[in-house]
């Protein structure tokens, strides 16, 4: 469909990320605007969001609160330095995100991105290690398939074959164990599968290779979202939580997109039981209005770096933009917003009717794998013999035109729609997708 809107636009300069540039720039999707569910696009339509921007907007679009609590912000303080200096509001996002975070996480070091968060947890625990005298953990294990964003760290235990293959030999001393995806056993499972707990042993396998006494980390998603949903299967997550402390390991659990509601819960911390000794948030953290990410630790953690002298930095380390002021306020009005609606636990009320929906699409055209946890879905495809991803990215470009958005990777459609979803929105979701698969190739 043509765009007049865009003709005196260049679309040129703009390197889109992640983007297929120039098919996006041949027929451009573009947003100009957003409110509760709905983005408008440049040619006038209503899109339903079944992704919440990028798992980010929980709370829908335009939300009056975030709006104001921004506005005023940067009238009153638009910019305080973040290193030896300090403006109330991180304080006070500090000690309300620490409150809703299960004992002992009690601690928050802000980022802007949920790059930067893992980048700052995977530091932490090296450094962790190394104030208390154990200078020799530095390795890293991560799990094939994971997410962790786009720097040298987060790619290196991160386990997305493309996002790593073009980018030389990334960090030493880094290793993965297995994902958890088995469709042989687990296709079709409604929330967490019943087999594959066992592959947590794997990081016995590493242990032993490598020796504890090497060991610094281990980070995982909790779920793994831009992989394309894979649920950890029951018993999985508290197992390596077992091995990691026989050990000696710290672990760290990814929450960028399980953060803040996604699950039912407030964190996947909640909603599995299993308390890492890391965290690291972003994206709901402000509803993705302003950028902002934050790093969770224990007490433990924190306190292993509150020694020596008092005037000396504790931990070299921190971002210009950590705690900035605008991102604060964005921040709080997004925990007003979070509470005053009951968001963070909503997903758990709308999880049945969740999964029914999406696993009526079972027996439609292409489709062999349904998953699905809190307001997290995936429907896998049979890819095209000889061009995987195509029929997935020819489903987001048909459903788009259809009115609805969808996220694909690979083969597999994710969806994460703002938790003020309604039912009714749901089964249009639902309704759209089957429509599109049944006439897709
Ligand atoms: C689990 C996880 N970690 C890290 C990131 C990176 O976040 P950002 O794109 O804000 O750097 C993402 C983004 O999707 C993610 O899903």
């Amino acid at each position: 469909m043509s765009q007049p809107a865009l003709t005196s636009n260049n679309l040129d300069a703009f390197w889109m990320p992640f983007t297929a540039n120039r098919q996006f720039k041949k027929n451009p999707r573009l947003f100009v605007g957003a409110e509760g569910m709905y983005y408008k696009t440049a040619d006038g339509r209503q899109v339903l969001d079944g992704t919440a921007g990028l798992w980010c907007c929980n709370a829908g679009h335009a939300r009056p609160r975030i709006t104001e609590a921004v506005q005023r912000q940067i009238a009153e303080l638009d910019y305080a330095p973040a290193f030896q200096m300090g403006h109330p509001h991180a304080f006070e996002l500090a000690a309300r995100l620490s409150a809703l975070m299960p004992s002992p996480l009690d601690h928050v070091f802000f980022t802007n991105s949920g790059s930067e968060s893992v980048e700052t947890a995977l530091k932490m625990a090296i450094a962790y290690h190394r104030v208390r005298g154990e200078g020799s953990r530095t390795r890293l294990i991560g799990r094939e398939r994971g997410y962790h964003g786009v720097n040298f760290g987060g790619i290196s235990v991160g386990g997305i074959v493309a996002n790593r293959k073009m980018f030389g030999t990334l960090l030493g001393g880094v290793d993965h164990i297995r994902h958890t995806h088995d469709l042989e056993r687990n296709a079709f499972s409604r929330g967490q599968p019943d087999n594959g707990a066992e592959y947590a042993e794997e990081l016995i396998r590493l242990v032993q290779l490598h020796d504890p006494s090497t060991i610094a980390a281990v980070i995982v998603e909790p779920v793994a979202g831009s992989t394309g949903v894979l649920i950890p299967p029951k018993g999985y997550l508290k197992r390596l939580r077992e091995i990691c402390d026989q050990h000696g390991i710290l672990l760290i659990f990814d929450e960028v997109i399980t953060g803040f509601g996604r699950l039912g819960s407030p964190f996947a911390v909640d909603h599995f039981g299993v308390v890492p000794d890391l965290v690291t948030t972003a994206k709901g953290i402000t509803n993705g209005v302003i950028p902002m990410g934050a790093v969770f630790c224990s007490s433990d953690v924190h306190q292993a770096f509150m020694t020596g002298p008092e005037h000396l930095i504790e931990f070299f380390h921190g971002y210009t933009y950590s705690g900035h002021p605008v991102a604060c306020a964005a921040a709080l009005g997004t925990l007003d917003t979070y509470e005053e609606e009951g968001l963070l636990t909503r997903a758990a009320e709308l999880e049945d009717y969740w999964a029914d929906a999406l696993h009526s699409l079972k027996g439609t055209r292409h489709v062999i794998d349904i998953r699905n946890i809190g307001l997290i879905g995936a429907i896998e495809l049979e890819p095209m013999a000889g061009e995987p991803t195509k029929r997935a990215f020819t489903a987001f470009l048909n459903a788009y035109e259809a009115g609805v958005l969808i996220r694909t990777t690979g083969d597999i459609i994710a969806l994460s729609p703002p938790l003020i979803i309604e039912k009714s929105e749901i089964d249009r979701l639902v309704d759209t997708l089957r429509t599109v698969l049944e006439a897709l190739d």
